[in-house]
C-alpha cells in the first residue's frame, strides 16, 4: 500500500526556527507591483492574519511599490513579533514607468539597506537578499563579488544581520559563500518550472533555505489538468496542491505564496496540513517533467 506523509512544519532560517507556510507580501501593492493597494484596510487585515495564523516568515522588499510593502508590513505588524523574521531584498529600483531597473552598484546596495532599515522600522535588518538582475526571471553566469562584498560590508557594520541571494546559480552561490555566509536562496521554482532541481538539493545537503519565488506560477497561477485531477482526488484545492508538493520536495524549501485575499490566506497555510502518499508525489513529479 502506498505510504501517506505530512511534510515537516518548520526549518531553521538565519538561526531562528521558522514555519516552513510563509507569506510573500509583492501581492500587496497595487496592480503591477507599482504604486498603492486599491484596498489598503484589506491588504493590512492579510499581514495581521498571517501573522495571528502562525506565519512567522514574510518576504519583501521596499521595491514593492516602491517602498509600499514595507509601509504597509510596518504599519500592520510594528512593533514586531519576536519569532518574526523579515527578508527583504536589494538588487533593484522602480523606473517611473513601473519598470524593473538593476541597481546593483555598491552606493546603491548602501541606500537600499538604509531605504529598507527606514521604511520596516528597524535598527538591523534580518535577512538581506541580495537580487542579482542578470535577466529578470532566469540566473545567468557572472561575478557577483562586487555585489555580496558590498552587503557583506553592511553586514559588517551591523546593519544587516543575515544575507541570502536571489535569482542566481550555484557557481554564483559558491563564489557569494567565499565572502559571507549565505542562509537562503529565492529563485524561481515550482511544480512546473524545475530548472532548479540540482540546485535545490546541493542546497538541501549545505543547509541553505530554498525559497521559491512564483511558487504558484507568479502572475498567472499554475493551470494543469494534471494538478485539477490529483487536487479533486484529494479533496484540496490545486493551489493547495501546488503548495504542499513544494513542502514535499526537499526540507530546506521554504514557501512565501503571496496573496491580496485573505481567503486564499487561509487557504494557503492550511495546504501545509496536506498528507500526499507516494503514489500521488510520483504522479506531480511526472508533471514537471512533462
Ligand atoms: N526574488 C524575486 O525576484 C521575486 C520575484 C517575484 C516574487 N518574489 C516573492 O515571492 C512571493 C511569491 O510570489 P508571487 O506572489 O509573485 O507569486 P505566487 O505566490 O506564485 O502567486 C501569486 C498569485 O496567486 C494568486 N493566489 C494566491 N493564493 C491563491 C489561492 N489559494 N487560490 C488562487 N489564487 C491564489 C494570487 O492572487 P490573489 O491575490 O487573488 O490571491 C496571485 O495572483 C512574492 O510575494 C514576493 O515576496 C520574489
Amino acid at each position: 500500500m502506498s505510504q501517506s506523509h505530512r511534510p515537516a512544519t518548520t526549518y531553521t532560517l538565519a538561526g531562528r526556527t521558522v514555519s516552513r507556510m510563509g507569506y510573500g507580501a509583492m501581492q500587496l501593492a497595487g496592480p503591477g507591483v507599482f504604486g498603492p493597494p486599491k484596498d489598503r484596510d484589506a491588504a493590512i487585515a492579510v499581514l495581521r492574519e498571517a501573522v495571528s495564523s502562525g506565519v512567522n516568515h514574510i518576504d519583501t522588499s521596499d521595491f514593492y511599490g516602491p517602498h509600499i510593502t514595507n509601509h504597509l508590513i510596518r504599519e500592520a505588524l510594528h512593533p514586531y513579533p519576536d519569532d518574526l523574521v523579515i527578508v527583504t531584498k536589494v538588487g533593484a529600483r522602480r523606473g517611473e514607468d513601473a519598470s524593473w531597473l538593476p541597481a546593483l552598484e555598491p552606493e546603491a546596495i548602501r541606500q537600499a539597506v538604509h531605504d529598507n532599515l527606514r521604511n520596516l522600522g528597524v535598527d538591523v535588518l534580518d535577512v538581506v537578499n541580495l537580487r542579482i538582475m542578470g535577466d529578470i526571471h532566469a540566473p545567468t553566469e557572472a561575478s557577483i563579488e562586487r555585489e555580496v562584498t558590498a552587503l557583506a560590508e553592511l553586514q559588517r557594520q551591523g546593519l544587516v544581520r543575515h544575507i541570502g541571494l536571489s535569482n542566481v546559480t550555484s557557481a554564483q552561490v559558491a563564489q557569494a559563500r567565499k565572502i559571507a555566509p549565505i542562509v537562503c536562496v529565492q529563485n524561481q521554482y515550482n511544480l512546473v518550472q524545475r530548472g532548479d532541481d540540482a540546485l535545490v538539493d546541493e542546497l538541501a545537503e549545505q543547509e541553505i533555505a530554498y525559497v521559491p519565488f512564483f511558487p504558484l506560477g507568479g502572475f498567472s497561477p499554475i493551470q494543469s489538468a494534471g494538478l485539477s485531477r490529483v487536487a479533486e482526488a484529494i479533496g484540496a484545492t490545486p493551489m493547495q496542491v501546488a503548495l504542499v508538493w513544494l513542502l514535499h520536495r526537499a526540507p530546506n524549501v521554504l514557501l512565501i505564496p503571496g496573496t491580496s485575499s485573505v481567503k486564499h490566506l487561509r487557504e494557503n497555510i492550511k495546504a501545509a496540513q496536506i498528507a500526499l502518499s507516494d503514489v500521488v508525489l510520483a504522479e506531480l513529479d511526472a508533471l514537471g517533467r512533462a
